[in-house]
């Protein structure tokens, strides 16, 4: 069996088939992995191998932009993987946004993963579990979701006619461009009177009853695609590893899965090096932070001290403090991945900050007015790094990636409050959530139907 799932604690380090249908290890509840007994399977000897791929984009297989690294995560044979396309994302280098994070000019680049069929990066994950869930022959799928994960799921299911879906949302917790898809795309929508974690919670018991294929990112296969965000990171940077990876942290599904791929990368051979890893919450949705920071929670070789994460659950429930930030994807109070994150930060020698709405508007406008443009979630990575470099905890000549995970179109409401005239909207928008000013605000302008009059708005 060269392919197998295993549970990632040390203490328990039990291996599933990869046939099974497993969200935690059954013995001990820890998450598991996919792994891979490498000596036995084909792998690359250089990353840049992979460039023999690029002239077979006749093979939907190798168009796609997760299968083409599929000898990075052999777990089904390449024919039989799922695909709509997904993968065409782009690195850019943006001097515009390198100035607003205080970056020397050519060191910051934008992983644009919006680029993706639904919108998001989510997409690269939705390949592979989508694959596994095809495989072991589920007719139904399920997740919990903030938007985006619902929107990628209802669009594979539809689009790869794989299987039905049926998603769990917190009722009005999320932007209407990803309700509007999940809809389209024809997923059975539950709009649960809660928010995300209530969602993630009844899923959990809703698949453990019906057995519904459950995939959200607790599902390891899911991961196993999200690793090629990185890997495309590399390809664009003629396979040379960034000094950092600055990622917005919500379930940490994406941030697990990058230091996932780091870890066997280097294990492979692939890269000398590791980037640094830096995991960025919102300041309203701040559990990482709080218990990384503040309470020195550590992978600690795999031993996390779980008792101080309930502890810190026990008191949230008690002090009934809800996440809440305008950056609603990572709006999450008990983010599943927990543990692999902190695997990911100790391989990255990783760093976390949390960011204000502030910031994240600010940062969000800096994107868009510089040409790329994305949803609030994802500019947390670049308010990330204006912090870090302003700490001077990323130097200002570092190459630095930071990945804009979701479409600009998504959530049109932040933008259009951000920068339209009406203040009423902004304060029902964002002044509510603390949000005092739109210092890069692109003002509509406001004129009678007369052309002097418009004439002379455009002098
Ligand atoms: N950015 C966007 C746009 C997202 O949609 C999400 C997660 C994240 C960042 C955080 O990524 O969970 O891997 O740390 N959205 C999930 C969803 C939770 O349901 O769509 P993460």
């Amino acid at each position: 069996m060269n392919v197998f799932q295993r549970c990632i604690n040390p203490q328990c380090r039990s291996t599933f088939d990869v046939g099974e249908i497993l969200h935690r290890c059954p013995t001990c509840g820890a998450l598991l992995d996919v792994e891979y007994d490498w000596d036995k399977l084909p792998t690359p000897k250089k990353l840049a191998d992979f460039e023999k791929y690029w002239s077979e984009r006749s093979n939907p297989q190798r168009f796609s932009g997760v299968w083409r690294f599929h000898e990075l995560l052999p777990f089904a044979p390449l024919d039989q993987c799922v695909t709509v396309g997904e993968g065409q994302t782009i690195l850019q280098r943006s001097n515009g946004v390198a100035e607003y994070v205080g970056a020397a000019a050519g060191s910051l680049y934008l992983q644009y993963e919006g680029m993706n069929p639904s919108g998001s990066f989510k997409d690269n994950g939705m390949a592979a579990g989508t694959t596994h869930g095809r495989l072991v022959g589920a007719t139904q799928a399920a997740c919990a979701s903030t938007g985006n994960t619902s929107a990628s799921l209802a669009l594979y299911c539809a689009a790869s006619k794989s299987m039905k879906s049926v998603v769990f949302v917190g009722s009005g917790k999320i932007a209407y461009g990803k309700l509007s898809q999940a809809l389209d795309y024809g997923a059975r929508t539950v709009q649960i009177q809660g928010d995300f974690d209530d969602a993630m919670a009844r899923v959990q018991e809703v698949s453990k009853k019906t057995g519904i294929y459950l995939l959200n990112s607790l599902n390891p296969f899911r991961l196993e695609g999200q690793k090629t965000i990185m890997f495309r990171v590399l390809e664009a940077l003629r396979w040379e590893v960034p000094d950092w990876i600055v990622v917005p942290g919500g379930n940490l599904g994406n941030s697990s899965s990058f230091g996932k791929a780091f870890i066997e990368l280097k294990k492979l051979g692939l890269i000398d090096r590791v980037p640094r890893l830096a995991v960025i919450n919102a300041a309203g949705a701040d559990t990482l932070d709080r218990l990384y920071n503040d309470e020195g929670l550590r992978w600690n070789g795999g031993n996390v001290d779980n008792a101080k994460i309930d502890a810190f659950y026990a008191q949230m429930d008690a002090e009934n403090r809800r996440a809440s930030t305008i950056a609603s994807a990572i709006e999450i109070n008990r983010p599943v991945n927990l543990t692999k994150c902190l695997r990911a930060l100790d391989f990255c020698d990783g760093v976390v900050r949390k960011v204000s709405e502030q910031e994240i508007v600010d940062a969000k406008a800096s994107v868009g007015a510089n040409g790329f443009g994305c949803e609030p979630a994802s500019a947390a990575s670049v308010a990330g790094a204006k912090k870090l470099v302003a700490e001077g905890v990323i130097g200002r000549d570092e190459r630095v990636v930071c990945i804009l995970t979701g479409h600009q179109l998504k959530d049109p409401n932040a933008t259009v409050a951000y920068h339209g005239a009406d203040p009423a909207f902004f304060e029902s928008v964002l002044g509510k959530r603390g949000v005092a000013t739109a210092p890069l605000a692109n003002r509509p302008v406001v004129v009678g139907n007369d052309i002097d009059a418009i004439l002379d708005v455009l002098r």
